[in-house]
């Protein structure tokens, strides 16, 4: 077996590729009105550019761009040369002077019930006057803002205001710790911080502004916290330093003049785990990116504007809900659920209701909630009338054959086309999914490459794989969505995406896949020490160097083993210090804490064992496969290349 596919996705374990899979074509009515026909693959085919730049026509650009792409500078793009645009301008003035001001952009559901609709032309007067106090606040084009904030309409209006002024975002994630916001900020240098005095979550206000509070302490490129009320929970303000945003924004002038920018101005840095403990940030730029979140979500999608209600269930603090929240869905006039909470809140029945509520036709979620609603039972989807969908989605992980079928069965009333659509925070945008009105779907293959985008099976000595082959997943030829390096750290983004198949120059995206005998595609998951927890990608050091922070730790290593509810759930080996006691369930809680508080509390690992010893090569590196092996219960496979093969023994013994 290659290290490819002993891949550490869920897949492996009980979903067998091989086994003929049944196939669901789309129904002849979902084809005839389908946005992608097959015309879409042969024009790629024909002239892959062209055909980008013939995509790029879905924008509006104030200047058209001279090139459809530079690769000279290989492995950082240039797409659409010299072309100017607002990528704000794009998302939501363009809708406005289209006539089409009245519709709904965004039907915010807020945990507590309270509702909010915004038109497009609300939306413009929002953001207009977010940028008008950016601009005020003496930010100018390439500054940074940090957005840590929950699911509310103003998250999204911060993004575009960003956008609006050339200013580059980093949202972090509002589950973040203080200190992860930190090294955030630090990181990118942010000048503005928004964020919110508190959040919702299940039935409670929790306080988020203490959290910024102590992120900024000290934080030398921070001149400002604007701070929107959401619970109305009291909180510190700093004088000179922190604003409320309806004593700000709300007053400003709610017209804007949008500049034009170059197509590869930086749009956003997100940070993304990498094999390190450092976080990534991820850099991603104007025009190629927004090219192709609008192509693929009108295509993937088949996303019809002013007939369709759509919802991706994603966080912005992720780049689901970058790509297909906020950027795709917008630049496509999108009518589209924006909801605050969690699935159970007040109860299961809660995402039913939404759907129900506003007759969602598009619902984008992840395997791990599919998961979890089969666990809750049909009994609460099927109270409801979810007949509105036409089109489901799924994200983050691969998606095992039995939930798939579910979905379609339970949620997808039996007819709705499922889009298995595989990316990375790195390729910003879809890459690999069925298209609706086309593909033949096997549950668990994201099947195919899209229209206009290159990737490979290969091996370890690039060759490529054919049909029933297994080997590392790469992508050949550059992409709009491209990421465009590592923030402040460019020899890092070669040495990460670009050094396994350097005289070939393919990107190696770190995941492993696989062909089957028809040629359609699997993902099987990670093949390097990333970890995929509910679609959330943790790295295996992170959380080791969360854990050694503890006093108590001398030692740990950090596996991702097979879960059936989150794909994956952690599992952690410890060495305490010397002297240091073990006190049991007390020590581990205290554990648990330490991760929570220095990360977030999705990276808290569902077991942590205290062992004696850790396995090791005689070169001094931890084998975590044979610690996964141990976390998953299975024989142990070849071992003489450890120091001491007992030490299984005593770890097996706790
Ligand atoms: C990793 C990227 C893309 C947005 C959410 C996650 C895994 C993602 C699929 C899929 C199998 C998938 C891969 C990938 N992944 N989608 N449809 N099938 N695996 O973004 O945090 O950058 O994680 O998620 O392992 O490399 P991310």
């Amino acid at each position: 077996m290659t290290s490819a596919a002993q891949a550490n996705g869920s897949t492996e374990k009980s979903e067998q590729p091989d086994a003929v899979p049944q196939v669901y074509p789309p129904s002849p009515e979902f084809t005839a009105t389908a946005n992608a026909g097959p015309e879409l693959q042969a024009e790629a085919d024909a002239d892959r550019l062209e055909f980008w730049a013939e995509q790029a026509k879905r924008l509006h650009w104030h200047a058209p761009f001279t090139d459809v792409l530079d690769w000279s500078d290989a492995p950082v793009a240039k797409w659409f040369v010299n072309g100017r645009l607002n990528v704000a301008f794009n998302c939501v003035d363009r809708h406005v002077l289209e006539g089409n001001g009245d519709r709904v952009a965004i039907h915010f559901e807020g945990e507590p019930g309270d509702t909010r609709d915004l038109t497009y032309h609300d939306l413009l007067a929002e953001v207009s006057k977010a940028a008008n106090t950016f601009s005020d606040l003496g930010l100018v084009p390439g500054d940074r803002v940090a957005i840590y904030m929950p699911m509310i309409p103003e998250a999204i209006i911060a993004m575009l205001a960003c956008a609006r002024l050339g200013l580059t975002h980093s949202v972090v994630f509002a589950g973040f710790s203080a200190s992860a916001l930190r090294s955030r900020i630090d990181d990118a240098e942010a000048k503005l911080v928004v964020t919110v005095d508190g959040q919702w979550r299940r039935g409670q206000a929790a306080p988020l502004k203490p959290s910024v509070d102590e992120a900024v302490d000290g934080a030398e490129s921070v001149r400002n916290v604007l701070v929107v009320k959401r619970t109305g929970i009291d909180v510190d303000i700093t004088e000179g330093r922190d604003l409320w945003w309806h004593e700000t924004v709300d007053k400003a002038s709610d017209t804007h003049e949008p500049k034009p920018f170059d197509s590869e101005h930086p749009l956003f840095i997100l940070y993304t785990s990498g094999t390190t403990g450092k976080p990534k940030g991820i850099i991603h730029t104007s025009g190629g990116y927004l090219t192709q979140a609008s192509y693929t979500h009108h295509n993937v999608f088949d996303h019809k504007a002013g007939q369709d209600v759509y919802w991706c269930t994603a966080d912005i603090g992720w780049v689901t809900g970058h790509t297909y929240i906020v950027y795709g869905p917008l630049s496509n006039g999108v009518t589209q659920v924006v909801y605050e909470g969690t699935p159970n809140s007040p109860d299961e029945h809660r995402h039913f209701q939404i759907i129900e509520k506003y007759g969602v036709s598009i619902y984008y979620t992840a395997p791990t909630l599919v998961r979890t609603f089969m666990k809750w039972g049909r009994d609460i989807p099927d109270a409801h009338d979810l007949s509105s969908i036409r089109l489901l989605g799924s994200v983050g992980e691969p998606i095992n054959p039995e939930a798939w079928k579910w979905f379609r069965e339970v949620i997808g009333g039996n007819k709705a086309p499922i889009v298995d659509t595989w990316w990375q925070t790195e390729t910003g945008a879809i890459m690999i999914s069925p298209l609706p009105g086309i593909t033949a779907t096997k549950p668990g293959s994201a099947m195919a490459p899209l229209p206009g985008i290159s990737a490979k099976i290969v091996d370890d000595d690039a060759t490529e794989l054919g049909n029933g082959g297994s080997g590392y997943l790469v992508l050949d030829k550059p992409w709009p969505a491209m990421l465009r390096g590592i923030w402040g750290d460019m020899d890092r983004y070669r040495d990460t995406y670009w050094s396994r198949y350097p005289e070939q120059g393919w990107y190696f995206a770190g995941d492993g896949a696989k062909y089957d005998e028809d040629g359609a595609l699997w993902v099987l998951g990670r093949v390097d020490d990333v970890m995929n927890v509910s679609g959330h990608r943790i790295s295996t050091s992170e959380v080791e160097s969360a854990l050694v922070g503890h006093h108590g730790v001398a030692e740990a290593a950090v596996v991702g083993a097979a879960d059936e509810t989150t794909g994956q759930g952690i599992v952690a080996f410890v060495i305490l210090r010397e002297g240091v006691e073990n006190t049991g369930d007390a020590l581990i809680a205290e554990l648990k804490a330490e991760v929570a508080r220095e990360i977030s509390p999705i990276a808290k690992p569902r077991q942590i064992t205290v062992v004696p010893e850790l396995p090791k090569t005689r070169s001094g590196k931890i084998m975590r496969r044979l610690l996964k092996d141990i976390a998953e219960g299975r024989d142990l496979g070849d071992t003489s290349t450890l120091v001491d093969p007992k030490v299984f023994d005593a770890i097996r013994g706790k």
